[in-house]
């Protein structure tokens, strides 16, 4: 059978990963997918390390448009990464009449409605199971296998550097600081770590997922973007105390008023499965209206992993790149004119439970005077712990977890309490989520 031609942009530790399973898998995949997928062309700037990598027999440029009009090629794998050239290369992919496979989640979040479109009118293929939660197949789950399903929510620990940072802070007590740096010496994080760590990555991912469970278009720019830099050791021990564990979620949820869309560090119970996601790993937690919850755990990153997911793609492709357009699964899920363009809720209007850290003077009338708060803003508590003051300190902590409120509510009753004379600074807020 006469072999698919792929035609790979970037050759890192993904591309690297392709070949090597590529080639070890060749009998299995080739009979899965009904003929040999070949990567053909390579381009990269680094020629050298291409050679190295592809092996003899591959084409090697350092001009990835010559690829993308390349008529020889059939699919485009685009690993470069980012939101500049990649983009520009896609289109003119798509535009060639190329199937593209890409792995760009920051690429599809933010101009997937445009890459989307140019595709449906093509008639072209545009895959992307490694964008979100490397080699687990999350994309197919919630686009073909919950396909009966009304997705009500879905929940997932989505990058894997702030999930190695947040274990290692609760194992071993350490700062957030201290704990980047070993995720850098030991290469977990980047060395500008700023998109893991600020929670835009888990944004892109939690984007695309939202756009697939509910077949809304992208809306990257609306969603709630907050990072786990600001994350101190002492909340994480006490969420322990009171049975939860923090992790940073990327958030997608329907309501009859719109979607939730959001990434923020969470207290979870410690429980749930997902709660004992731990160092690198990730894990995608949907509930939907016919199957329930259902859990999907791997590893979200790697050469072979992220590989996998690229290559599983491929093979889609190839079963699939001579049916009717028609026939073949809508990218976003839904067919293109049932995508319903519905809001994404401001994070004022967003539904949850928090956690709160006080630090008060230890007098009588201070708990009474905060819950007196609450109550008026018709929150109510759920737990609580007073720690003893340390020798010689009139201040002590208060933490308290309330039930689901909104989150305008809270804001206004956390104004209230800061004002008090008798507490100190600022109260210190985490959102909860049951699951
Ligand atoms: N930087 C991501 C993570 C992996 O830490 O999970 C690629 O999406």
């Amino acid at each position: 059978m006469k072999p698919i031609n792929v035609g790979l942009l970037g050759i890192g530790t993904v591309g690297g990963g392709t070949f090597t399973v590529l080639k070890r898998n060749e009998e299995e995949i080739t009979r899965r997918a009904g003929r040999p997928i070949r990567i053909t062309t390579v381009a990269d700037k680094n020629l050298e390390l291409a050679r190295k990598v592809a092996g003899e027999g591959v084409r090697l440029t350092d001009d990835a448009f010559s690829v993308v009009t390349d008529p020889e090629i059939d699919i485009v794998v685009e690993l470069i990464g980012g939101y500049g050239v990649a983009r520009e290369l896609v289109l003119k992919a798509i535009e060639n009449g190329k199937h593209v496979v890409t792995a760009n989640k920051a690429l599809l979040a933010v101009h997937g409605n445009e890459i989307f479109s140019a595709a449906q009118k093509k008639g072209v293929m545009v895959a992307f199971e490694a964008a979100v939660a490397g080699g687990i197949p999350i994309i197919k789950a919630l686009r073909e296998g919950l396909t009966a399903n009304r997705i009500q929510w879905l929940a997932g620990i989505i990058n894997g550097t702030t999930n190695f940072i947040l274990s290692e802070m609760r194992d071993k007590g350490l700062p957030f600081a201290d704990v980047l740096k070993e995720a850098q010496a030991l290469g977990y994080a980047e060395a500008d770590p700023t998109f893991d760590i600020e929670g835009v990555d888990a944004a892109h991912k939690a984007t695309i997922m939202s756009a697939i469970a509910f077949g809304i278009p992208m809306q990257f720019d609306k969603a709630y973007v907050e990072g786990i830099t600001k994350l101190e050791s002492a909340d994480i021990e006490y969420a322990e105390q009171l049975g939860y564990r923090i992790k940073l979620l990327g958030i997608a949820r329907k309501r009859e008023a719109g979607v939730e869309l959001r990434v923020h560090p969470t207290l979870i119970p410690t429980k749930r499965l997902i709660a004992n996601v731990e160092g690198a790993m990730n894990a995608v937690l949907v509930q939907a209206d016919a199957v329930g919850a259902t859990l999907y755990y791997g590893k979200g990153a790697g050469a072979e992993p992220t590989a996998s997911a690229v290559i599983a793609d491929l093979v889609d492709i190839t079963r699939l790149h001579t049916a009717d357009p028609e026939h073949r699964v809508p990218h976003l899920a839904f067919q293109p004119d049932q995508v319903q363009d519905i809001a994404v809720l401001p994070i004022d209007e967003v539904e949850t439970s928090y956690y709160l850290r006080m630090r008060v003077e230890d007098k009588p009338g201070v708990l009474a005077d905060i819950t007196r708060i609450l109550a008026d803003s018709e929150i109510s508590i759920d737990a609580m712990i007073q720690k003893e003051p340390a020798e010689g300190e009139a201040q002590t902590d208060i933490i308290m977890l309330t039930h689901l409120t909104v989150e305008r509510n809270a804001n206004a009753a956390i104004a209230r309490i800061e004002s008090l004379p008798v507490v100190q600074g600022k109260v210190k807020r985490i959102r909860l989520e049951n699951l």
